[in-house]
């Protein structure tokens, strides 16, 4: 299998690249809001709570199954960190991952998701051969759903009441691209 140490990425506006645990003030930053991260399993209550995810919950190598490793996405005109994105390689089947993507509040709406996607989209299936490229999102959350179709993913599965977040028996739509796609 094709395992790497390192990524990094620009498109026109951002720089995409691994995560450091020094990134870990900027992301505890935005992902501790609970009302923007409310379909998120993971929201931190302190920044312990990001230094740990980033040492034991974060894999610093690409491709290796059953773990996840976490982008994040810089942009490039002043150097903010505005956002991550978490792929998790599947134990059950090499050739397809999970995606997934959070931005600060401010830096919603203007299309840094999409353009971050795309890049890292690409990235998968051309250098790291993935045929499968899958989304889970909970019903509610329309942001997301509207992100995924625009990157062209299809709507494949409504799970009921399949995940335990937050407290709650939630749904879960399963989005999904595939590479001929
Ligand atoms: C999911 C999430 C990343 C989507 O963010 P987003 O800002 O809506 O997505 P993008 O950055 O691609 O921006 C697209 C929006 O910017 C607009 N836009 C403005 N300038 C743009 C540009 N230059 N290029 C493209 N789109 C642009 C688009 O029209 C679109 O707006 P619309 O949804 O009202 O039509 C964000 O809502 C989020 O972080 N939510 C909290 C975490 C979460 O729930 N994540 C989902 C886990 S699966």
């Amino acid at each position: 299998m094709n395992t790497n140490n390192s990524f990094q990425r620009q498109t026109d506006r951002l720089i995409i690249r691994q995560v450091k645990q020094e990134d870990a003030d900027a992301i505890f930053g935005y992902r501790s809001n609970a009302e923007v991260n409310r379909y998120q399993g993971w929201i931190p209550a302190t920044i312990q709570d990001v230094h740990h995810f980033l040492a034991y919950k974060v894999s610093h190598k690409i491709n290796v199954p059953d773990t996840w490793v976490q982008f994040v996405m810089i942009k490039k005109k002043n150097n903010e960190l505005i956002g991550d994105m978490g792929i998790h390689f599947l134990l059950s089947d090499a050739t397809h991952v999970e995606i997934g993507c959070t931005l600060s509040k401010k830096n919603q709406g203007r299309g840094y998701a999409t353009e971050a996607l795309k890049a890292v989209i690409n990235y998968l299936f051309t250098e790291l051969g993935k045929r499968r490229i899958v989304a889970s999102i909970d019903p509610r959350n329309q942001s997301s759903i509207n992100l995924f179709e625009r990157l062209a993913f299809r709507k494949e599965a409504h799970l009921k009441e399949c995940l335990f977040i937050n407290g709650e028996w939630v749904d879960d739509l399963i989005y999904a691209l595939e590479k001929e796609e």
